[in-house]
Formats: C-alpha cells, structure tokens, sequence
C-alpha cells in the first residue's frame, strides 16, 4: 500500500511546495483505502522520502495542490519552541500505510514515529496556522497563574502519605489488559476499570465527577474526574497521562501491549494524587481535571479532541502538566523537565516546586524534538503545558511499544514514579489553591495605622495584584519608619523587590508585575514612631 497520497509543505512564515513535478499517470492513481490527513517533522518526512513507493504518490499530489488556492499558512503554536526549527509537512495517507511510515521512522530514525493525525485537511492546516485573533484576544484575557509557592501546610503532610506501592498496583492492574489499544476491546475495558477506580476513589464527594469523554471515531473512551473549584472553578488547572497502549503499528485484539511504563506509569501517578488529595479531604479554589487520554499512540487524537472541545468553549485552562512514562529510570537526574511544545514560565514553577518540596532530586532538561505527546495538543491551542519525563529523550525506557513493557521490566517498584506523583500533587495544591485574581478599582486604597518601636517589624499582605496592574505603599507618620515590599513571597530587610528607608516616616515604594501575583510589604522601625500605611492599586 502506498501510504502518502497528498503532500503540504510548511515551514516558518511561508509555504514550500515540495520541487516535484507531476506526471499525468501519477495523478490519476486514486486509493480505495481510507485516507487520513498527518503532519510529521522534517527529519521523519526526509526518511519517508527515501522510499520510492512513497515518493511517487506524493509528487503526483503535491502538483494537484499547487493548482489550487495557497493557504496563507503562518508559524503555528504547536511549532513552538526549538521544534519551530523543523519544517512540519501535511501529508494524507492511506491509514493502512501507517505501519509502513511507523516502521521507516523507526528504522530510520531510531525513534517512534512522531506524527500528529487530523480529522482533515482543513483541520490539519488549521492546526498548523497561528492561533485566530479571537483566541489570542481570549488568552490574552485569562488569567496567568501567579506561581507563589505558599501551600507547604497542606502539601508536605499529603507527599508523606503517597505511596509507591498504590502506584505499583494501579500499573499492574492496568497492564493486566491484553493491551489498551484505541480500537481494541482491552482499551475499552480499560477505560471501564479507571472509571470505575478513580469513581472509588471519589464516593462522597460530591464536589467530584468522573466522567468518561466519548470520542465518535473510535471506541477506547478518555476518562476525566473533576475536582470542582469552590470559588474560582472556571480557572481550570489540567493533569494528564494517557490510557492507551501500543506494541508494533500493527497492534490488533489480541497483540499483548501491557504499557507498564507507557503510561500505565503516568495514570497510576494521577490515580495515587487523587487518593491523596481526598484522603486529606482537599477542596481546591480552582477546578482540577485528571484525564486519562485515549488514544495517544494514534496522533494524540483523544487529547487533541478533549483541548480543541475546551479551547473552542474559551475555557481559562491556566495550566497544563503531562505525565508520560515516569517508572524507569534511565539517566542520571530524577525529573527531566522538557522545553519543546511546554512553556518556560510553568517549567520554571515546577522546577521551583522540585527544589522546594523534594530538594533531594536532580532536575534535568531535554526535548523530544516532535509531538511526542498529549501536552503537544494543548500547548497548540495556547495553553501552558510541562511535559516532566522519566530520563534523558535518549535513555527512555527500550522495552516501550512492545509486549517488553512491563512492570517487572521498571523493576518491579514504583519508587520513579512516586517522584512524579509527588510534585503533580505539589502542583495541584499549589495552583488549585489559588482563589480569584481581584481586579481592584483605580482609586482602590487599603490603609492600615499602628506603632513600632526600635527595630520591631510588622508585616501586611499579601495583597494579589493582577497582570499588568501597580501596587504602591506609602507610608506617613512620626519617628523614621523603614518600608520593604517584595512580589511572590514575604519581604524582609534583607529580602525586597522595592525599599524606602529614608530617615524619616514619609517612604513610597511602587512594585508592577506582568503575571498575577502577591505583594507583601514590611515596616520596620528605624526608631520608635507611629505609622500609617496605604496601600494603593493601580490596574493595567
Ligand atoms: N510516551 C511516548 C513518547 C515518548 C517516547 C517520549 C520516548 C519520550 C521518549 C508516546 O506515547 C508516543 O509514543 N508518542 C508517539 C507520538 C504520537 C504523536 C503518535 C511517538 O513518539 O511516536
Ligand atoms: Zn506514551
């Protein structure tokens, strides 16, 4: 079979046609196979090229396009990061010649096959254009997460309580299945028995749904539990791993696929943060979803389904974190924080989050270099993603995408992916926690008056700023008060983004951010004096 039919080239800013001439016999071929619309990075398309079965077909294709009108294709989303360098082509294939195009990858390149499906052409150019104006507008206006870390009462006691051995028998029971193939009757089932588990794991409170997301192009359901924010829950924070497995491009019914690692590894991680959160009875401001995706191995077509349905509802998602393959431990750091297709500033949060609450572990980074998973669907249609793996891109897990993927094969212990599991949980709290940005009125003003003596210190705050706004303290009185105002975390005199400490009462410090965050605010008495402080927003 040959599997390409029709070829787009795209790259940065223009569109490239590929140099092909067509012939007017190549152009008649026609398929009576099933044709699917992917789009693959550079590096893959040029191996795909190689093959002289493949090369005929989409010459012929290429011309046919050339005719009609261009598409005014700009770089897209889901081209960010250094992946931007690669050119993406637009192909369609006979959907049965995808295991020819896994297998040449493969081969070739040594690494999985790399390809993002969609539903059609337009939707495939679509996702490769820049986001609309109406959607960068709708961005522009949601909320940025301010990344203060300041839950560790509610946090630090759940990390204790987390277990590898719950995670360990989540990657048991779903490796179990024959395999969770999207079409196979093992990943419906699959998707079954997580509903059912993490439905367990949510009786009584009815604050928490488990729902299953029906995708109409396949069977295999992904399954998402909701934590219902209390008073911010249309700030939506997303956790997920995917559901699916995959052993050979010709996985069928019966082909064992148990996908210990990839992902029984990242759902078993989710379920253990779930048990956790309710076992400490946890109600977060924000809404929470866990989702277990189906059908990664495919295209990320469950996630990229599941984003667009929120994107296109303008959901105000403020973060996005996946967990893919977190049990084997093939290098030398702990966590490896990838940069393509995920956002510097939540990585940077995570990274913080690592250093503050499992400051025994090694943070690494490193890229996949394509879509390698679902966070790719999210940070297409805007949103902040993380993608934190298991190893090195080089030194991941041989046994995966194959019947070798098994939990005795991570060693039989589930000590990695406790790791992971901990700071998702981490993640959660922190970010859930958070309660509404204020948009405070121009003239809003906040006073407070007291007395200090020598060298005594009163601290204010936190007064939440919001993006783009101005938050100026000023203080009058008697004696020589010392004013100290820090963004993000408490002030201190040795600790402050703004100091006045001019010999008398009368200090003014004025403190703008870009993100949402927290402002506090330190007086200390330079001598004994009497105070009174006035805080003042100023919005954007
Ligand atoms: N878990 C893998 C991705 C992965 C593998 C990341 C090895 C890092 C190292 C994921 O399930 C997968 O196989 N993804 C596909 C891409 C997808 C768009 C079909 C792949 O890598 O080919
Ligand atoms: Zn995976």
């Amino acid at each position: 079979m040959h599997p390409l039919k029709t070829l787009i080239a795209i790259t940065l800013g223009s569109l490239l046609l590929s140099n092909a001439q067509a012939t007017p016999a190549a152009a008649s071929v026609s398929s009576s196979s099933q044709r699917i619309w992917i789009s693959l990075g550079d590096a893959a398309y040029q191996q795909l090229q190689k093959l002289p079965r493949l090369k005929a077909r989409s010459e012929a294709s290429v011309a046919a396009l050339a005719s009609g009108p261009a598409p005014a294709l700009m770089p897209g989303a889901s081209l960010e990061g250094a992946a931007a360098l690669e050119q993406v082509h637009l192909v369609e294939v006979d959907e049965a010649g995808l295991a020819d195009l896994s297998e040449a990858v493969h081969q070739s390149l040594r690494r999985c096959g790399g390809y993002l499906f969609h539903a059609s052409k337009e939707d495939g150019l679509r996702s490769l254009q820049r986001l609309s104006r109406p959607r960068q507008q709708a961005l522009l206006a949601a909320s940025k997460p301010s990344y203060v870390i300041d839950q560790q009462a509610l946090v630090t006691p759940m990390l204790s309580q987390m277990q590898a051995s719950n995670i360990g028998q989540t990657i048991l029971d779903l490796s179990a299945h024959t395999n969770r193939y999207y079409t196979s009757s093992g990943g419906v089932a699959a998707s079954n028995w997580l509903k059912t588990r993490w439905s367990n794991l949510a009786a009584g409170r009815s604050d928490i749904t488990v729902e299953q997301f029906n995708h109409p192009g396949w069977a295999q359901k992904s399954v998402i539990a909701t934590f219902k924010g209390t008073d911010n829950a249309s700030e939506l924070v997303v956790l997920g791993a995917h559901l699916d497995s995959i052993a050979g491009a010709n996985t069928g019914e019966s082909t064992r696929a148990p996908g210990a690692d990839d992902d029984a590894s990242g759902v078993a991680s989710l379920t253990e943060i779930i048990r956790s959160l309710v076992a400490s009875n946890f109600k977060p401001r924000r809404t929470l979803k866990f989702m277990a995706y189906a059908a990664e191995e495919v295209g990320l077509r469950g996630s990229q389904e599941i984003a667009k349905s929120l994107a296109n509802q303008n959901a105000n998602v403020v973060g996005v974190i996946q967990l893919d393959m977190t049990n084997y431990k093939g290098a030398a750091n702990d966590i490896y924080l990838f940069s393509d297709y995920t956002d510097a500033g939540q990585n940077q949060f995570l990274s913080q989050l690592i250093q503050t609450y499992l400051p025994t572990l090694k943070i690494g980074t490193d890229r996949c270099g394509y879509a390698c998973s679902d966070h790719a669907s999210w940070n297409a249609q805007g949103y902040a993603t993380s993608m934190p793996f298991e190893s090195s891109f080089a030194a991941d897990n041989p046994y995966i995408h194959s019947a070798n993927d098994t939990y005795a094969n991570s060693g039989n212990q589930a000590d990695h992916s406790l790791k992971f599991a901990r700071m998702a949980l981490a993640y959660a709290v922190e970010l859930g926690a958070d309660g509404p940005a204020v948009t405070p009125p121009a003239d809003k003003t906040e006073n407070f008056s007291g007395n200090l003596t020598l060298n005594q210190t009163r601290s204010f705050g936190p007064f939440k700023l919001k993006a783009g706004g101005t938050l100026k303290a000023s203080t009058t009185g008697t004696g020589d008060i010392d004013l100290f105002v820090k963004k993000g975390g408490a002030a201190s005199t040795s600790s402050y983004d703004c100091k006045s400490d001019g010999n008398t009462a009368s200090e003014s410090c004025s403190v703008n951010s870009a993100t949402n965050t927290e402002v506090y605010v330190l007086l200390k008495g330079y001598s004994a004096g009497s105070y009174r402080l006035t805080v003042t927003y100023t919005p954007q």
